[in-house]
């Protein structure tokens, strides 16, 4: 319950809980993602924001209705919603990103030289991505499925002989990867703010990057924060 937070809650599961405090977290600029198992205090002093502040405005918020609860609901059902919301928006965001930085690169890259720095970083983490989401969809969440629901006719945990375990651990190392990208894009853009001239596509590039993140964060929490720890207990780990 919201009521129950306090300094000392790891900031994950706090995002769990109380969905909406995700706004707050991503206007603050503080982790709940890869580094979720920090407490407020820790995330908020990581941020420079004011901890104290911070869990002052998550009392006054609530669950919405709106809100599932991924938590309980059942895993195959968490699996599906990973994939149709977030798999699915990565794909179709990042052909549309690389051909903006390209021609902004070409347009504004004299100009402004950390833009080619940004085209470096995105072709890195674009092609990773790529990887992680086919490791996930091929290996990893047929696992889990399989693990949840024994008796469904999947395919079984096969393919990896420590179980979703190993696989787990690999994409949460790669979440981090992802997570130390984005902030490097965040900063060498100065907080994707536009400079003065810039083109309609400079501004879409920038507005793309930031629903990118926002949706990476989303999509690294649930994976990190509730379905790899629901898949450990699973397994009795
Ligand atoms: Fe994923
Ligand atoms: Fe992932």
């Amino acid at each position: 319950m919201p009521t129950s937070f306090t300094l000392a809650t790891p900031i994950g599961d706090i995002a769990v809980a109380l969905p909406p405090s995700i706004g707050v977290f991503e206007r603050l600029g503080m982790d709940y993602c890869c580094g979720g198992s920090r407490t407020l205090a820790e995330s908020a002093k990581a941020a420079d924001a004011d901890a104290e502040a911070v869990l002052a405005e998550l009392a006054g918020m609530q669950r919405s209705e709106d809100d599932r609860d991924w938590s309980e609901a059942p895993i195959p059902e968490l699996l599906d919603h990973i994939l149709s919301s977030h798999h699915e928006y990565t794909k179709q965001a990042l052909p549309a990103l690389w051909e903006m930085i390209r021609k902004v690169v070409n347009a504004h890259g004299e100009r402004h030289p950390e833009l080619e720095q940004m085209r470096r970083i995105m072709g890195g983490l674009f092609q990773e991505l790529d990887m992680h989401l086919q490791k996930e969809e091929q290996i990893l969440f047929p696992m889990i499925r399989a693990l949840a629901e024994p008796g469904a006719g999947g395919a079984g945990p096969g393919g990896c002989p420590s179980g979703p375990e190993g696989p787990m651990t690999v994409m949460e190392a790669e979440h981090d990867s992802a997570g130390a990208a984005l902030r490097e894009l965040r900063s060498l853009s100065a907080g994707y703010v536009l400079p003065e001239g810039a083109c309609t596509t400079y501004q879409a590039l920038f507005a793309g990057m930031q629903d990118l993140e926002k949706d990476l964060h989303t999509h690294i929490h649930l994976e990190n924060n509730v379905l790899h720890p629901r898949t450990r207990a699973l397994m009795g780990l």
